[in-house]
Formats: structure tokens, sequence, C-alpha cells
């Protein structure tokens, strides 16, 4: 076996011969990364890089421009974020807080088999669905300036991990299930969200744009849809007892995080047109406020019609047509 030196001197001599070939090798977010490979991958002492560290070349400023977007949704993109949201309301710290979904390492775990959808996906239809459900608002078209922007920045946050390797992350799975499921009793979380929640969000629930670094609404027509999955209790739950109170995560008990949880979803929300077929092989969890097969709408929210309710859904990938000369061979 040859030793490490002498692999590495190998690997050396290979990128030097790549960079002869070719002056300018770093022209994707793949070749900007620290060189890794699955066997040295180390999923608890990877880190995201630092907003400092996007490179200045035309990848960077793509990169740049897909992190303003997740930054500012809402105000760069009103005709498919019309509410008040923006990504990293939810993705805190640029996406990369890993008790709040992050988006760090999502390069690498997709393609993948959502259970939701009953099919694997890539990652420009899982930002949709954020797109769609999370922001209440509409599908962006795939090859769009905006979607690739927004796809370079979550592959240059992803930079060093290598593919199928994210999963391994801190916070792949998304909100974390909280330890203990406890049920939350939306009367009793009215208090908490009185005591809370109500200094920044408002009693009204409708945050204020004009506190930094803007507090983003809860409930109503400018907020997240019934199919966003911060519209579950438990998922709510667990974002709120890991990040809120803002700056003081962690201080409620789990029973006031599922209580104040069950107030704000209880509360009225965009419809998300297409949700009764989500989880089309059964197995909706049990906190899934509409009914889907097999499944009875737990705790559901009034409903409030939306604009466009076409481009709210982001259609599973079927099978391309075959030609009609395949079938007579
Ligand atoms: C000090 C101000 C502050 C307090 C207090 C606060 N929040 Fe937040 N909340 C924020 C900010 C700011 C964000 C967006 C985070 C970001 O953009 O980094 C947010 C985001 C959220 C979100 C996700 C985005 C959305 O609008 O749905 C939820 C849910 C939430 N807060 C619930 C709560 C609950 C429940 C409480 C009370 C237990 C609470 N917050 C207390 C400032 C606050
Ligand atoms: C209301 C909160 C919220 C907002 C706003 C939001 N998301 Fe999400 N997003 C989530 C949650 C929660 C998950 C994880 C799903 C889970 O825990 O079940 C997620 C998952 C994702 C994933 C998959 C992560 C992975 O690696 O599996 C991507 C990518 C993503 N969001 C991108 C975006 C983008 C881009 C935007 C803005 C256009 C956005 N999200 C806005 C809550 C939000």
């Amino acid at each position: 076996m040859p030793s490490r030196s002498v692999r590495s001197a190998v690997l050396f001599l290979a990128a030097l011969a790549a960079c002869s070939r070719e002056p300018s090798a770093r022209d994707s977010v793949a070749q900007s990364g620290a060189v890794a490979s699955p066997a040295h991958f180390d999923a608890t002492a990877w880190q995201p890089p630092p907003d400092s560290a996007i490179p200045n070349d035309s990848l960077g400023a793509s990169i740049r421009r897909g992190l303003a977007l997740v930054l500012h949704t809402a105000d760069s993109l009103p005709a498919y974020a019309p509410g008040r949201l923006n990504c990293t309301n939810c993705h805190i710290n640029g996406g990369r807080n890993v008790d709040a979904a992050p988006l760090a390492g999502s390069h690498a775990r997709f393609p993948k088999y959502m259970d939701r959808t009953g099919a694997v996906i890539g990652l420009a239809d899982r930002v949709n669905y954020c797109f769609t459900r999370s922001l209440a608002g509409n599908r962006l078209p795939v090859e769009s300036r905006e979607m690739q922007d927004i796809l370079a920045y979550i592959a240059w946050l992803s930079s060093g991990v290598p593919v199928g390797e994210g999963k391994k992350l801190p916070g792949a799975e998304g909100l974390h299930t909280m330890a203990r499921s406890l049920a939350g009793d939306a009367a009793r979380g009215a208090t908490v969200f009185a005591a809370k929640c109500t200094v920044c969000h408002g009693a009204d629930g409708q945050g204020n744009p004009n506190i930094p670094p803007g507090i983003p609404p809860l409930w109503g027509a400018k907020s997240f849809s019934v199919g966003a999955s911060m519209a579950r209790q438990g998922k709510a739950a667990s974002f709120i007892w890991h990040n809120m109170p803002y700056g003081a995560g962690k201080t409620l008990t789990p029973q006031e995080a599922f209580d104040v949880a069950a107030f704000v979803t209880s509360k009225p929300r965009p419809d998300s047109p297409g949700k009764e077929g989500d989880w089309p092989a059964g197995g909706t969890p049990a906190d899934v406020p509409y009914a889907t097969k097999g499944h009875v709408a737990y705790q559901p929210p009034a409903l409030l019609q939306r604009a466009n309710p076409r481009d709210a859904i982001v259609a599973s990938p079927t099978p391309v047509k075959r030609r009609s000369g395949d079938r007579s061979r």
C-alpha cells in the first residue's frame, strides 16, 4: 500500500497535470471546495464556508446572487414569494444552523427519495417545494437565472461534502424530531405566545419588517402554507424549542414549545393545492394538518385561498413518453 505522503504526492502531480492542460481549472463549485473523499470525510468536523470565502469570479457572482435571493426572497422575487417570508427566516444563518433544517450539505443529499412525494426528486424540485409550500408562493422556473443562482449558493455552502455523505451531517433529516413527542394545547400556547413571542412577532402574529433583522409573520396570508413542514405541530415545536425566542433558543420547556406550536399552527394560513396527494404510499405522519390517503387531518386550521393555485403545484417526476416507433421494435 502506498504511504499517505506518496499518495498525496501522486494526487498533487495529477492536479498539476490537470492545471497545465487547463489554465483556469477551478470553474465549478465541486472544484472550489476542500478535497474530500468519502473514506476521509468527517461529518462531525465539517463546517460550511463563511460568506467571505465566496470566490471573485463568475461562479462567485452567481453564488452571491443566490445568497441575496435566500436572504431577501420576498423583496427580490415578489411574483414567486408573494408573502413576507424569506428562506433564511427558517433556514437561519444563511442555512448554516444545524437546528433549523440546514441547507449546508443539501447539495450532497440530492437527488433523494422523499416519502411525502413518493418519488426521487432533485434539489431544484426541493427548493420549489419550499417556494410553493413554505413561502406559499409559486414555482420558480428551473431554467431561470434565479433558480440556478440559488442552486449555486447551496452547492457552494456544501463545499467539500462528498455526494451521498450529506446525509451524515447534523440536521440532515430536516428539523430534529423532539426526544419526546408531546401533545400541544393551543389555549395554554396562547399564554406562552403572549409572554414570550408578541414582543417581536406582535399579538397579531404578523411580525414587523422594520425591526432588524426583520420579524417574519407566523400566520395569515403572508406566512407559510398548510402544506409546509412548519405547519405540522411536531416540526414547529422543534423549530421553536431550538431557535425561539430568537437569541434565547432552548429556554422554553418542551411542553411550552408544543403548546405554542399548537397555538401558531391552529391559526388561518394559505392553502396548499394538491396536498391531498402527499404520502401517496401511505404512512402520513400523525401531526399532518390535512387529509391524505388513510390519514385524517390533525387539528386542521382555516385555509385561505391561493391566487395562482396551478403555479403552487410542483409535479412529481414522470417518465418521458416513448416514441411511437419504439413500440414496434
Ligand atoms: C427577539 C425577537 C423574537 C422573539 C421574542 C421570537 N421570535 Fe420568532 N423569529 C424572530 C426572527 C428574527 C425570526 C427569523 C429568523 C431569521 O431570519 O434569522 C423568527 C422566526 C420564527 C419562525 C419561523 C418563520 C415564520 O415566520 O414562521 C417561527 C415559527 C417563530 N419565529 C416562532 C416564534 C415563537 C413561537 C416565539 C415565542 C416562543 C418566537 N418566535 C419569539 C424573532 C423573534
Ligand atoms: C417556513 C419555513 C421555511 C421557509 C420559509 C423555507 N423553508 Fe426550506 N425547509 C423548511 C423545513 C422545515 C425543511 C425540512 C423539512 C422537514 O424538517 O421536514 C426545509 C427543507 C428545505 C430543503 C431540503 C434540505 C435537505 O437537505 O433535505 C431545501 C433545499 C430548502 N428547504 C430550501 C429552501 C429555500 C431555497 C427557501 C426559500 C425559497 C426555503 N427553503 C424556505 C422550512 C422552510
